[in-house]
């Protein structure tokens, strides 16, 4: 799947900006506070008004702190999946308790120096593993090659039967990174830059895709 992020679009006309990539699968809308992350973005109320104009199902990256008070509302609003920051939670399966119940997709974020084994036990609550490929806070970011082993660690589970999730990529993927973390076992790629930088947005979901299943 390849889910845009709204990061690098024009926030001034956000519901046009949701219709040219209406072939994505998920559009990714990162929420930054300023605290959890030294950026500031956008909160509820701005992804209530996309919701209610996207034709893409919204993906919510929360980069929050106090992701158990804030996360349930995302889902509540229609998010298909809301992904909360596993360094930020104190008790990570009580926040995907939440998010199932409000009828959401879980996901959990490890930023690139957090290790995945720390979290192992509580991922089989969870639904979308989502592994950051750049230090979180800004778009337009390189992508970082050596965290793909965690990539390749959770693909090795899920396909032992051990997990059952979709695994996430986020930050700096384009047309050169996009095959590597395919071929890590990546199944869902978020992609800011490389979409809304291009000419044709449209065309470039379409390329991103056959490259990665290429890869795969
Ligand atoms: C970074 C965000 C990313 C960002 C990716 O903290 O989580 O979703 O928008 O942007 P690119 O694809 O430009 O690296
Ligand atoms: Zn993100």
């Amino acid at each position: 799947m390849i889910a845009p992020s709204l990061l690098s679009a024009d926030f001034a006309r956000l519901a046009d900006e949701v219709q040219r990539i209406a072939d994505a699968d998920w559009v990714h809308v990162d929420v930054m506070d300023a605290h959890f992350v030294p950026n500031l973005t956008l909160g509820l109320p701005v992804v209530q008004a996309i919701q209610a104009v996207s034709p893409v199902p919204l993906d919510c990256h929360l980069m929050i702190e106090h992701p158990e008070r804030w996360a349930p509302g995302y889902a509540e609003a229609g998010a298909r999946n809301v992904t909360v920051h596993a360094e930020a939670c104190t008790d990570p399966r009580a926040v995907a308790r939440d998010l199932k119940a409000a009828g959401a997709l879980a996901g959990l974020a490890i930023k690139p120096g957090t290790p995945l084994d720390t979290w192992l036990d509580v991922l089989p609550e969870f639904d979308t593993l989502l592994v950051m490929t750049v230090e979180p806070g800004f778009g337009g970011q390189s992508f970082m090659p050596e965290v793909l082993p965690k990539v390749r660690e959770a693909r090795r589970l899920v396909e032992a039967g051990h997990l059952q999730l979709f695994l996430e990529v986020d930050g700096g993927i384009n047309a050169d990174t996009i095959e590597q973390a395919a071929e890590a076992g990546a199944d869902v790629f978020v992609a800011g830059s490389a979409v809304y930088g291009a000419d044709d947005p449209a065309r470039a979901i379409a390329a991103l895709r056959a490259q990665a299943a290429r890869a795969r």
